[in-house]
């Protein structure tokens, strides 16, 4: 009785190793080997790999202004960064948040972010305020710099709010080299308003700051602190869309724009509406998701893969960049580069011409 037992085991076992080492070559042969070792699909789009998460110690957490707490961020083998940079930080829901980096680029294994609690907002921030507290470790991407400071004859800044976050480090910078530099800072209240004090001592010398407090004089003139500028500036503005919108209509000719967004400029960058439906195949996943019309591909893809990175869902973050393998791409961001269009969309707002799109995902 032993013995057709022990055949049984012997043909089971052998066909189990002919059926492993087979695998082993189909996979040796696939053009997707090696795969990356990825602790959720994310794009194969070469930026995104590069921007791999870390884990940070909170090691201060403080009050700067009122509704607006400032961490610090402690790590080893930090990247470096420049003024404007700002970092990802994966919030225990999983939601993901750009929060500017305003600490010193040059203090090593250190990031240091700001950020106001947004009673009405979509609870990133209130996350952020209620369960980020000193010793907690969180995980962060980046950082990523969309907002870089440029060379300039000359610099106005105009900020509203926390808005001011991505230009101190920017205004540190400038103060330190002798650089000509102006800005226009704007908030509900002196009170409300971070990093005031250092900000009106390094423009103490030749009143370079202009501070308008909501409560005491109405809203900051922006058209009124682009009127006289020199053919050569370079404008820099972050804060609420209206005063954004405002700078972007009275920039100067021969002046550069430079915009921050944490918000979406308009409706329409949403991007779901006026919307047919179509069919996005995910490569490596081997999945197809019909997207329907008035839905988003992100919406859709998230049905299958929950964990595939996204933010903002307006398409001015970058998170949920995608690499396309085939088919069409109805691009609805103001983001991404003509470079980054020929092969990638922001899956949050982006849509397709024709019926189908490939995604490597
Ligand atoms: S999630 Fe921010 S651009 Fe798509």
């Amino acid at each position: 009785m032993a013995l057709p037992r022990l055949r049984t085991v012997a043909v089971v076992a052998g066909a189990a190793l002919l059926t492993r080492r087979a695998l082993r070559r189909r996979i040796a042969r696939s053009p997707l080997w090696p795969m990356p070792a990825l602790p959720e699909p994310i794009s194969g789009h070469p930026q995104r790999r590069a921007t791999s998460i870390r884990r940070l110690l909170i090691t201060e957490r403080a009050s700067v202004a009122e509704g607006v707490v400032q961490l610090r961020l402690e790590g080893t083998a930090l990247p470096r960064w420049q003024p404007g940079a700002h970092l990802d930080l994966v919030l225990p829901s999983g939601l993901v948040r750009q929060y500017s980096l305003c600490g010193d680029p040059d203090d090593p294994g250190t990031y240091t972010v700001a950020t106001r609690l947004v009673e009405d907002g979509r609870g990133g921030s209130r996350e952020v305020h209620e369960q980020f507290q000193e010793g907690v470790e969180i995980e962060v991407r980046g950082p990523r710099n969309r907002f870089p400071l440029v060379e300039a004859e000359a610099y106005v800044f105009v900020a509203g709010g926390i808005g001011i976050t991505p230009i101190l480090p920017m205004l540190r910078s400038l103060a330190a080299r002798g650089a000509d530099w102006r800005l226009l800072y704007g908030g509900r209240s002196r009170g409300s308003m971070p990093f005031l004090d250092e900000i009106e001592k390094l423009g103490a010398e030749g009143g370079r700051v202009t501070v308008v407090a909501q409560d005491e004089a109405g809203h900051p003139d922006a058209v009124a602190a682009l009127a006289d500028i020199a053919p050569g500036t370079a404008v820099y503005c972050c804060g609420p869309e209206p005063l954004m919108a405002a700078v972007t209509a009275a920039l100067p000719s021969g002046c550069t724009l430079h915009l921050e967004r944490f918000s979406a400029a308009t409706a329409d960058a949403v991007g779901a509406v006026d919307s047919s439906a179509f069919e996005v195949e995910l490569h490596r996943s081997g999945r197809t998701v019909q997207v329907a019309a008035g839905q988003s591909v992100l919406a859709a893809v998230r049905e299958e893969l929950p964990h595939v990175s996204y933010s903002c869902e307006q398409g001015f973050c970058g998170t949920c960049q995608q690499r396309v393998l085939e088919g069409e791409i109805d691009h609805r961001d103001e983001l991404l580069t003509d470079d980054e269009r020929g092969d990638s969309m922001l899956i949050c707002v982006s849509r397709c011409r024709g019926g189908r799109l490939v995604l490597d995902l």
